[in-house]
């Protein structure tokens, strides 16, 4: 995917701010005021290669089980893509974390782990209690090859499902990059994260600014567990990076289990 083709990113009235690339387009806060094609018809090389990230991460009809059937035709694309450190912003959300959780034994679940990027930089820094949640079997299986990861769970995480085997208060933390976007992950898989992350332990996550989901409902439901007393804020950061030769600003939120 090239960076340099605007067409890609089809960013509404704003092209030049917060387009960058396959999910990361300016485009929610324009979105009900202003129509956009959100269909890839750029003609470059690269975006071609790409084009299917782009397709699943922006509004469209499809359901988090079509994305993740799309993750596993395209696992090698994508893997190919993350080595090529395309997108800056998947590594912020571990970064901050690591900043916070002292303790390497601490036990992670990487949620929407994909090819397993997460996994390897908390490796690279020690810490070695990692599992893999994904609902794409072939992204998951390019996971398991990083050899980071104890537990790999195939799973379509959304509101009301449970994670199978896991018990109450089991992690230390829950980590998320990328993977609140249209047809993936959204808040209702909040409560099922408290369930799982033991009190005093980290859910940390990461959205772009321009991110096509509904910001208002999102923030009201991090809010509504507030108010009940399941977490606080425990930290919120904005980075500036580069998705390709995008400039994305990508805010990184990380709460603290009660
Ligand atoms: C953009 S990739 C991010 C992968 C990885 N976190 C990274 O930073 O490279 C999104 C991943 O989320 C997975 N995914 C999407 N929706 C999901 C859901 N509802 N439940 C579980 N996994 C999901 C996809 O299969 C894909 O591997």
């Amino acid at each position: 995917m090239s960076s340099n083709d605007s067409k890609l990113h089809t960013c509404g009235e704003k092209p030049d701010e917060h387009c960058p690339g396959f999910q990361r387009g300016d485009h929610s806060d324009h979105a009900d005021t202003h129509h956009h094609h959100d269909h890839y018809h750029g003609d470059h090389d690269d975006d071609k290669e790409f084009y299917w990230l782009y397709e699943i991460t922006h509004k469209g009809t499809m359901t988090p089980e079509d994305s993740c059937k799309i993750y596993d035709q395209h696992a090698d694309d994508y893997e190919k893509l993350i080595n090529g450190n395309y997108c800056q912003h998947l590594n912020f959300v571990v970064n901050d974390m690591m900043e916070i959780m002292k303790d390497k034994n601490g036990r992670i679940l990487d949620v929407g782990a994909g090819t397993g990027a997460n996994g390897k930089l908390l490796k690279q820094h020690g810490y070695n209690n990692i599992d893999a949640l994904d609902g794409s079997k072939e992204m998951l299986k390019i996971a398991k090859t990083k050899n980071v990861y104890d537990n790999l769970i195939h799973l379509i995480l959304k509101g009301g499902v449970r994670i199978p085997n896991v018990e109450n208060d089991s992690y230390s933390a829950a980590v998320m990059s990328g993977v609140f976007c249209p047809n993936h992950c959204d808040s209702t898989i909040f409560p099922e994260l408290i369930r799982v992350v033991k009190p005093g332990g980290y859910i940390c996550w990461d959205v772009n600014v321009g991110e096509e989901i509904d910001k208002e409902k999102f923030n009201s439901d991090v809010e509504k567990l507030c108010k009940e007393g399941k977490w606080k804020k425990h930290k919120e950061k904005v980075h500036e990076g580069y998705c390709g030769e995008e400039k994305a600003t990508t805010i990184v939120t990380i709460m603290e289990v009660l």
